[in-house]
């Protein structure tokens, strides 16, 4: 299968909200309204894939923030989820590392939170160059679960080639 990547727009919003309730059953899920308010902000970037044989319907989507002053800018990671029946095929880093391509163009700091049993997330971010700042406790609800704060550093921009004279 061939995957396309895109900006997310309102109409992906009754998708989103679908793919937030399958992903996030515990953790008070998004609804349409909530992504409706987020895309399209000039601060915020959401991308999603999907295959190119069916263009309207996504199968993972990644959202960030851009927080901050313009001079010292601060990203976040709203959310990243894959439907669980694409799970495992290099979906969910294709997300994560388009989403950070924005904050590296910035060169910005990225945080965001993550629950301290969810591995494969874990896994993911720390595969990516996140480490853990800490535990907040209860963070999520109505669970009451843990999350483990995760930040990667700002990426210097690449120096530019040096002339062989
Ligand atoms: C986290 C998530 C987005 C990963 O998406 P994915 O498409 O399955 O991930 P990928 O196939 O791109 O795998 C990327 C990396 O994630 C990690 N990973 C993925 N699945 C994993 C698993 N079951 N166990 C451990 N690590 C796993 C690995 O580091 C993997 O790298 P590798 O393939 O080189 O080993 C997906 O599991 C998901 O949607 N989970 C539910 C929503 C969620 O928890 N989002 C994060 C909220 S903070």
């Amino acid at each position: 299968m061939s995957w396309q990547l895109r900006e997310l727009t309102q109409r992906d919003t009754p998708r989103l909200a679908e793919l937030e309730l399958e992903l996030f059953p515990e953790e008070d899920p998004w609804p349409a309204s909530a992504f409706a308010a987020e895309i399209g902000q000039p601060h915020t970037f959401y991308v999603g894939v999907c295959s190119e044989e069916e263009p309207h319907y996504l199968v993972g989507y990644a959202g960030l923030a851009v927080l901050g002053p313009p001079s010292e800018p601060e990203c976040e990671v709203h959310t990243i989820g894959v439907d669980p029946e694409f799970q495992g095929h290099g979906l969910g880093r294709l997300l994560l590392s388009n989403i950070l391509a924005v904050a590296d163009s910035l060169a910005a700091p990225i945080f965001l939170e993550v629950r301290t049993d969810n591995y494969p997330a874990i896994n993911l971010y720390e595969s990516t160059g996140f480490e853990k700042l800490g535990i907040r406790k209860n963070y999520y609800r109505p669970s009451g679960a843990d999350a483990f704060c995760m930040k990667r550093p700002a990426q210097s921009p690449c120096p530019p080639p040096r002339r062989k004279d």
